[in-house]
């Protein structure tokens, strides 16, 4: 039976990068069954909400689904309840996608467009691994109310409540340490002990869950020397595990360490190995429908999704090998181009990648 994939393109650049992952996806010389649905800020013009019903019953009913981006500024104003950002958000909760991979690779051939200096972060394979359906952004209560104590009460104060349960810390250590074994056996919990209560469970049990690996040497940082160490020296991290809001955080500055953000996929899976394949970017409405944005990301989740939920692995092999193949032709698109490399543009990157698989 032809495996299903629920094609979400949503906003921005999404719809444009999309095609080409699902050009990828169809010269493989597989059956898929594709079906797309609106998501985001396109849902909700369609159907007055960001995560329509039909849309969450296809990404439920599907193996997996590959998602573009979502948001665009002319959202901003509308409640949160029907911000793009609120499809992601149902996604990942609706389906349970607890565990976020956001791997954070140096690619050779676009060293150079690192904030850092070659020497500091030539070489860099970092995998972040980001719980994603719990902490302060899940966390209830929350909202805005009138302070009932404190400086400032009887003032209006926002608030919203980090918290984290056992098993939900227990599982993802559990993937942080098993995705540890099969890289270099070292992984990094990163917290804020000295400050949270939450983070002070999180490191217990993290350390708790440790003597099932003893194969993998378990360090622990403070988010904050985390975040420092990340642009001090990079390379000293393989795996780091971490919660929602310092992940979606330290994430961002590792994938801008490698310059290229547009290369980076990820992959947020379910306890069943359902998941949500995405780019590491955002949805870009500034070069929407230009034609200018670079397909890699989505193209590479595509080979995740390939890898993670649909047991395909030498097909994802295929696939990253035809994107290093492009890289190394010197095709780049706007945001990678450097003086030397000829620059393409979104479908004749697709183009490539398709001929290189071939
Ligand atoms: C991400 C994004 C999302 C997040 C937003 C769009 C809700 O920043 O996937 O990292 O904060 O998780
Ligand atoms: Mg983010």
């Amino acid at each position: 039976m032809a495996h299903k994939i629920a094609v979400l393109p949503g906003d921005g650049i999404g719809p444009e990068i999309i095609e080409q992952a699902v050009r990828v996806l169809g010269a493989l010389g597989q059956s898929f069954e594709l079906q797309e649905a609106k998501v985001g800020g396109a849902a909700f013009d369609a159907f007055e909400h960001p995560l329509p019903p039909a849309t969450l019953a296809l990404a439920k009913n599907a193996s997996a689904v590959l998602f573009g981006a979502v948001g665009d500024w002319k959202y901003d104003s509308l409640p949160r309840e029907f911000r793009p950002e609120q499809a992601i958000l149902g996604l990942r909760r609706e389906l349970g996608l607890f565990a976020n991979f956001r791997p954070a690779i140096l690619y050779p051939e676009l060293a150079s467009a690192s904030s850092l200096r070659p020497e500091i972060v030539s070489g860099l394979n970092i995998l972040i691994l980001r719980e994603l359906t719990g902490d302060i952004y899940f966390g209830k209560p929350r909202g805005v109310r009138t302070a009932e104590d404190g400086p400032f009460k009887g003032e209006r104060e926002g608030y919203d409540t980090m918290r984290y349960a056992e098993p939900e810390i227990r599982r993802i250590a559990h993937l942080g340490f098993q995705a540890a074994q099969k890289r270099s056996k070292r992984l990094c919990s990163v917290d804020k002990a000295n400050v949270l209560e939450t983070s002070q469970l999180w490191r217990d049990i993290v350390i708790e869950v440790a003597r099932e690996y003893p194969d993998v040497e378990l360090s622990h940082m403070y988010v904050d020397n985390a975040a420092m160490q990340l642009v001090r020296a990079p390379r000293q991290f393989d795996v780091i595990v971490t919660g929602n809001l310092f992940g979606d955080i330290l994430s961002d500055e590792a994938a801008m360490l490698t310059g290229s953000i547009g290369m980076l996929p990820s992959a947020s899976l379910n306890a069943s190995g359902q998941g949500l394949y995405e780019p590491s970017h955002g949805s870009a409405p500034d070069i929407a429908g230009k034609g200018l944005a670079n397909p890699l990301a989505t193209i590479l989740s595509a080979a995740m999704m390939l890898r993670y939920s649909l047991d395909m692995a030498p097909l994802a092999d295929r696939i990253e090998a035809a994107v290093g193949k492009v890289l190394a032709q010197g095709l780049r698109t706007a945001d990678i181009y450097e003086e030397g490399t000829t620059k393409v543009g979104t479908a004749q990157m697709g183009d490539a990648v398709l001929k290189a698989l071939a």
